[in-house]
């Protein structure tokens, strides 16, 4: 649909990522006792990791899937970048003359993400989000609904249904895969196939006209990866 996004993307293999990388323990995954770890652990990564994580991750072009969206939306609508991290895309939007609200778990980095756009980043969770009804045009989730556990992704898939103006969309990216993962730098995954993302995707949602690809790349922090992307309306 969108040949390869990434064809422009510059990873940042700087020092930034030397040193995130050197920072982490054991890179032997212990699946069993991470995956019933607290979610809180994968927003303590970022937490302190937040300008390594902002310096490895700033210069990454998304600017081949902005448009995905974007182009769906009435000229300056209302964007919310949920899961923003540093706040590189609330930039992009804002660049493109979208009006943005964002929000991030991480306080690091919500701050940095303030610090650069000037648009308040409020420090929130999905989890705990009490989503507003019918108020963006467009919500852009990229890499950040990855991290809601599986159980809870359904009520947060509602409340950004809720959210939505009637004819809105979503974007949202996950790491492909059948199970949930932790990786070396202890983040917990919850991976989606296309299959599951089309099952989760829906009318239960709140979502119609959805549609689900992947497409293999580097992730933010230059681990190559297969990517499953979502494009979903809300439903009427
Ligand atoms: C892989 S980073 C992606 C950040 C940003 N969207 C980007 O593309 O650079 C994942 C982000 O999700 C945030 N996050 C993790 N768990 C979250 C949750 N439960 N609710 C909201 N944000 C969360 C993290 O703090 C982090 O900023």
């Amino acid at each position: 649909m969108v040949g390869n996004p990434y064809r422009r993307l510059r990873i940042g293999h700087s020092d930034a990522l030397r040193l995130l990388d050197s920072k982490m323990a054991d890179p032997e995954v212990d699946l069993v006792s991470s995956l019933t770890a607290p979610q809180d652990a994968t927003v303590a990564f970022y937490d302190s990791n937040a300008d390594d994580y902002d310096r490895a991750t700033r210069s990454n072009d998304l600017s081949a899937l902005y448009p995905l969206l974007l182009n769906r939306l009435p000229s300056g609508g209302l964007v919310l970048d949920a899961g923003c991290g540093s706040g590189r895309d609330i930039l992009a939007f804002l660049q493109r003359g979208f009006r943005v609200e964002a929000f991030d778990a991480s306080a690091q980095l919500a701050d940095l993400a303030t610090k650069l756009t000037g648009v308040h980043v409020e420090v929130q969770r999905f989890e705990n989000w009490p989503s507003p009804l019918a108020r963006y045009d467009g919500i852009w989730c990229f890499a950040s609904l990855l991290h809601v556990a599986r159980q809870d992704l359904p009520q947060a898939l509602r409340k950004l249904s809720r959210a939505l103006k009637p004819g809105g969309w979503l974007f949202a990216s996950f790491k492909r895969g059948a199970s949930d993962t932790i990786d070396r730098r202890g983040r917990r995954y919850t991976n989606l196939t296309v299959t599951s993302a089309r099952r989760l995707f829906g009318a239960e949602t709140g979502f119609e006209g959805v549609r689900v690809w992947q497409n293999s790349g580097p992730s933010g922090l230059g681990d190559v990866t297969t990517w499953i992307y979502v494009l979903a309306g809300r439903a009427r």
